[in-house]
């Protein structure tokens, strides 16, 4: 299970990647629209926008790897860090866990508070590390429980 908890923390940091990707590429294609003569406005731009450039499906992916893929592997990441026994696991998911629901209420609102969007850009950076330092915590088993000739335990090295 370690192993488990340890490639889903690096699929978590690579859907980070994702993300900014798929949010940069849609940003530059909207801009090259419009420097092609596209109008933005509140028609073109709402939900029933028939409205297409290339990288208009980053906003799609972005939107649905924000609110669905992304929350669904760190669940996964969160439950299978009870079963890595591993130290740190269950500390390193939960700040991961914790971080993500901060990132997809940052997401959220900043539609209406533009100014949460630069927050929204860093802690995507924090969550990117959170997840790269999860998964390097994971790299070794937890160390066997030794007993001394007493039966009490051993001190552990800490390295
Ligand atoms: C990597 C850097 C990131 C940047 C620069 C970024 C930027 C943005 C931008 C510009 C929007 C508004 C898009 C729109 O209105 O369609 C947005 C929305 C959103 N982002 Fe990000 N984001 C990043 C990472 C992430 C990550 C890692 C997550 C999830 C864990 C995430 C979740 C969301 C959500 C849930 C929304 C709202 C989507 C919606 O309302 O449909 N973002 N982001
Ligand atoms: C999360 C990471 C990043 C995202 C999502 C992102 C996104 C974008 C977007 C959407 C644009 C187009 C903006 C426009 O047309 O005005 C842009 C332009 C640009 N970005 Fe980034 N960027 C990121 C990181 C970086 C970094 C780290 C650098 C430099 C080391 C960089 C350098 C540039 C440059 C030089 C331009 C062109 C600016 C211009 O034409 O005036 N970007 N980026």
């Amino acid at each position: 299970m370690r192993m488990v908890y340890r490639v889903l923390a690096f699929v978590v940091a690579g859907l980070v990647v994702v993300q900014a990707a798929a949010i940069a590429f849609a940003v530059f294609g909207l801009v090259h629209w419009i420097d092609g003569g596209g109008t933005l406005d509140a028609s073109t731009a709402g939900p029933d926008s028939n409205v297409s450039f290339p990288g208009v499906a980053g906003f799609m992916i972005h939107g649905m790897f924000g609110t669905m893929v992304i929350p669904i592997v760190v669940i996964l990441l969160l439950v299978s860090s009870f079963f890595a026994k591993t130290p740190g696991a269950v500390k390193w998911a939960l700040i991961v866990f914790g971080t993500t629901v901060v990132q997809i209420a940052l997401g959220i609102f900043a539609h209406g508070l533009p100014h949460l969007g630069i927050l929204h850009g860093a802690v995507a950076l924090v969550l990117f590390g959170a997840a790269i330092m999860a998964a390097m915590q994971a790299k070794k088993p937890a160390a066997p429980a030794e007993t001394t000739a007493t039966g009490a335990a051993a001190p552990v090295a800490t390295v």
